[in-house]
């Protein structure tokens, strides 16, 4: 920011003539300064106050001036524009001086006139800097903001902010704590990096976080320089914590500055997360209470969408689906028959084979599925799988008659789980069939009504299993 404070020289010359030459002339022209006579004095002054511009004799007693840029590297300041002022005006001075970080060199005996150019010169960039810096971390808020509101997945969120968070601050070791609503406390859900030996707190109370030194309303600074813990705001309540360690890197008020308005959307993006994953799961539980309904009605469907659900995104997996398309996968699982409610029960639950009129009446329960889901929010991808469970690969199935690629991926997955489902479980009007002879029958129709990528998925699933000993058939109790 600009400002109208007289900007602030620090220089380093041990001459006492020149001394004065300098204050007087700076003074003139409006500007603070302050002497020290060695780098090690220097250095203790810009630790202690801000400066605008430092002018270094590269000839001092004690340390030379060129040792100057390696100390002040030691300490981790950032420090601001250097001029070098040497007696010694060979070429090659100058250039090694720029080469360890100063911005410019005078040669003694200099002109005012060269002096207040070089001055004023050096402090303009510096502030000019200063601003690509602001300007350079407001951008990096917005485009991290754009990222972090974009995630509603709360497991994508925390490891796409730690990753964020490591990057913009690159402390040895960061930490992302996420409080938990029935006790309070806040349990380690991500850590990126590492320090050496540092045991950190799997779980943090929030009286360990206030302590120590107040920076500002959310960000906190604790007494030990190394650490550095920000509270994450959601709309009325801390809801996190980020913890950073250093050993060697001191955290910088940019730092503080970013974190302290990245935190809070951080928080907020994490809120927003919780509260879409509570909506889900309210959505599903909803949606399970549906089924069971339905269900319930007949002892031999009771448990049938639970096993469907487990053979299809099993299949799913094996197929290479992702973990929201597996979500979906058992979304639609769970609803695929909901449809069955709009069927008179007498239909549903006979026990006899059924005549060519009720079969017909059957038929129409996938585009009831589509009707009783079409007010709900529910996702596209899950409705389809529903309406075209009973497409047939070679285009004989209903209610449209796809075939092949044209029915979903999700559909063709469902037909053969649901299928498997229904030859491994008890009817009225037969028994139950053994898997090996279920999985027979689903191979003996790959390509035909089924998907044959499908069913092979399937078959290596089960033997596969069966090899390390862990088959589950899941039966119908
Ligand atoms: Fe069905």
């Amino acid at each position: 920011m600009e400002s109208n404070e007289k900007k602030k020289i620090l220089i380093v010359e041990d001459n006492v003539e020149i001394h004065n030459l300098y204050r007087e002339i700076l003074k003139r022209h409006q500007y603070e300064v302050e002497i020290q006579e060695d780098v090690s004095g220097a250095i203790e002054a810009l630790k202690n106050k801000s400066f605008d511009l430092v002018i270094l004799d590269l000839q001092l007693p004690g340390k030379s001036g060129m040792s100057f840029f390696e100390e002040i590297r030691n300490t981790g300041m950032a420090f601001p524009p250097v001029i070098v002022c040497t007696g010694l005006a060979s070429i090659e001075n100058a250039v090694d001086a720029m080469k360890h970080g100063a911005s410019d060199f005078i040669t003694k005996p200099f002109t005012i006139e060269t002096l207040l150019t070089a001055v004023e010169r050096n402090i303009r960039i510096n502030e000019i800097s200063k601003k690509i810096s602001e300007i350079d971390m407001i951008r990096s808020i917005l485009e991290l903001n754009k990222i972090i509101i974009s995630i509603t997945d709360i497991d994508e969120l925390c490891n796409s902010v730690i990753d964020l968070v490591y990057n913009l601050v690159k402390p040895d070791a960061a930490l992302l704590y996420l409080k938990d609503e029935d006790t309070g406390r806040f349990f380690l859900r991500r850590t990126k990096g590492k320090s050496g030996n540092i045991n950190f707190p799997i779980v943090l109370s929030l009286p360990d976080v206030a302590e120590g030194n107040v920076m500002n309303y959310d960000v906190f600074q604790r007494t030990d320089d190394n650490f550095l813990e920000i509270k994450l705001f959601g709309k009325k309540d801390v809801i996190g914590i980020l913890m950073f360690h250093s050993k060697e890197k001191l955290f910088e008020n940019r730092d503080m500055n970013i974190l302290s308005v990245f935190g809070t959307q951080i928080g907020i993006a994490l809120e927003n997360a919780r509260l879409v994953q509570q909506l889900q799961d309210s959505y599903i539980s909803s949606i399970r209470s549906l089924v069971n309904s339905l269900e319930a009605k007949d002892a031999y469907t009771k448990n049938h969408s639970e096993q469907v659900a487990y053979y299809a995104v099993a299949i799913g997996k094996a197929l290479g689906l992702n973990g929201n398309a597996l979500e979906s996968l058992r979304n639609a699982a769970y609803l695929h028959d909901i449809g069955k409610l709009g069927i008179k029960d007498e239909i549903i639950s006979k026990r006899e084979s059924l005549s060519d009129e009720e079969f017909e009446i059957i038929k129409k329960h996938p585009l009831i599925t589509k009707e009783i889901l079409k007010p709900l929010k529910i996702k596209r991808e899950e409705i389809e799988a529903c309406i075209y469970h009973h497409e047939k690969f070679n285009g004989t199935g209903y209610p449209e008659g796809l075939s092949g690629e044209q029915i979903p991926l999700m559909a063709r997955i469902l037909a053969v789980a649901d299928a498997l489902s229904a030859m491994i479980s008890e009817r009225p009007y037969r028994k139950k069939m053994e898997m090996k002879h279920a999985l027979e029958e689903l191979k003996k129709n790959s390509g035909k009504q089924f998907d044959g990528r499908v069913v092979s998925a399937l078959i290596g699933i089960i033997e596969g299993s069966k090899e390390k000993g862990e088959f589950r058939d899941k039966e119908i109790s």
